[in-house]
């Protein structure tokens, strides 16, 4: 304990934090182990690298170049160019090359939802949250591949036991616990505006998920990537937890990847007008690249084709294909670490509770959609808004629960409309179709509205 308290006590002097132990004679002997193996879990160099904008990668570059990236629209395929895409991606699912990746370690701040955003029901009749219509519809697929796809789940300390919990309780929703694997992000300091570590507690550090692109590092620390290789795994379907309508492991999408011949690609939807606050796949400076609409100037954001559609219009629906390849990459060449100036509660150097109303000091945070400037190329497949994208953002208005509600409802209407559904029944009842027995509006003809 000594040793490490020494060690403890060298490093915060050569990084300047010393400030930690302030509180340390106060703690017990339990809370002293406790915030040393937190400090020395701390890669400082890394924190105060950051903090010095060393390796931040924010700052906005005046002289960038962007060009836009085409996007296949899945609307222009006939129907046996998309059964052959969807026989290809069902082949790859069959012979267990894909596995599936839910990045769920977010706080889900804007939700304000209690507990891990999966959990959360956005209110249809059925009442099945995030988490169970996404695994019922990989149920839906490893029927039809007569397989089971492996699907990892990456936490965050503040919701990892609620996450697996959940998943315990609701008997991993009919699929087998064997073939999930669940496990944390990593965390990462915060500071204060002088760049000075905060403390939540006397024998606290605030701690803080380290952003969505902390993905690649916890695969390789888990032992996540090891696994999928040593199951034959090739592709890795990564994605959001709130997206309402994801279509999990889409064996359309995995067949417009494999046959594009690219190590990765994204699914966006068809921007809805110029300023819509979401990334836009487009080439930075001749490499893809995702771009925040802050980071575009006006006029390059709002230039239209001949067709009056934006040039710039793949918007990001955290929805990729990845090769296994890539991401070994990735994990070998790490990303660039993000600074968000943030409001952040902690104790002062009196022990007093500081609840900010402004930005009081900073985050760091990894981004998965960085990844993509290390590729030359990749391939994007342009998808229907209503059919495959329903965020759950806010608690209200727009990209709320109401609304990804609605956008299900309205589409499982239109495939009930089409399977030629009594018309007086749609109108007077809102139907939900279990996607246990359908993924794409299929299979739906002749059924029973009970059973659906
Ligand atoms: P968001 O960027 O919407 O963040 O996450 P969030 O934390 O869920 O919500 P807010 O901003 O606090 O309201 C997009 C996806 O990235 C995951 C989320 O779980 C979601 O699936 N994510 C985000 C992580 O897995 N880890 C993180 O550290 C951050």
């Amino acid at each position: 304990m000594n040793k490490d308290l020494d060690k403890t006590i060298e490093l915060l002097k050569k990084y300047n934090q010393e400030h930690l132990l302030q509180f340390y004679s106060f703690l017990s002997e339990e809370e002293k182990s406790e915030l040393i193996n937190e400090i020395l879990s701390i890669d400082f160099n890394l924190v105060q690298d950051t903090y010095n904008g060393v390796k931040c990668d924010d700052s906005k570059k005046e002289d960038n170049e962007f060009k836009p990236l085409k996007a296949k629209s899945l609307k222009l395929y006939t129907d046996a160019e998309r059964v052959n895409l969807y026989n290809i991606g069902m082949d790859a699912l069959t012979k267990g090359r894909v596995a599936v990746y839910l990045v769920a370690g977010g706080q889900g701040t804007r939700l304000g939802h209690k507990g891990p955003k999966g959990t959360f029901s956005i209110g249809l009749p059925s009442g099945k949250s995030l988490f169970q219509l996404q695994c019922e519809r990989l149920i839906y697929l490893s029927k039809e591949c007569k397989k089971y796809i492996p699907l990892y789940i990456m936490t965050s300390v503040d919701n990892h036991q609620e996450t697996v919990s959940f998943f315990e309780e609701h008997n991993y929703f009919g699929y087998p616990k064997s073939m999930i694997m669940f496990f944390k992000q990593r965390t990462m300091p915060a500071v204060g505006e002088d760049g000075k570590i905060l403390l939540s507690d006397k024998g606290r550090i605030v701690m803080s998920s380290n952003g969505n692109g902390g993905c690649f590092l916890a695969l390789k620390e888990s032992g996540a990537l090891e696994d999928m290789k040593s199951k034959g795994v090739e592709w890795l379907f990564i994605y959001g937890i709130d997206n309402a309508l994801v279509r999990v492991a889409d064996p359309l999408f995995i067949g417009f990847t494999i046959c594009s011949k690219q190590l990765a690609a994204s699914k966006v939807v068809e921007k809805k007008y110029a300023e819509e606050k979401v990334g836009v796949l487009c080439y930075r400076n001749n490499k893809p690249a995702i771009v925040e609409y802050s980071e575009m100037q006006n006029i390059i954001a709002s230039e239209v084709d001949s067709e009056g559609k934006l040039v710039y219009s793949n918007a990001n629906i955290l929805n990729h294909l990845l090769n296994i390849k890539f991401i070994e990459k990735i994990i070998e060449e790490p990303l660039p670490l993000h600074i968000a100036h943030k409001k952040i509660e902690h104790l002062d150097s009196h022990g007093r509770m500081v609840v900010p109303t402004e930005p009081n000091g900073y985050k760091f945070e990894y981004f998965l959609f960085d990844i993509f400037e290390k590729l030359s190329d990749m391939a994007a497949l342009e998808v229907e808004r209503e059919e495959e994208f329903a965020p759950v953002k806010n608690k209200e208005g727009e990209d709320s629960p109401e609304t990804a509600k609605e956008l299900i409802l309205n589409l499982h209407k239109k495939w009930l409309t089409n399977a030629r559904f009594n018309k007086t029944l749609l109108e007077k009842n809102q139907i939900e179709v279990s996607p246990l027995i359908s993924y794409y509006g299929d299979n739906l003809s002749g059924k029973n509205i009970n059973e659906i």
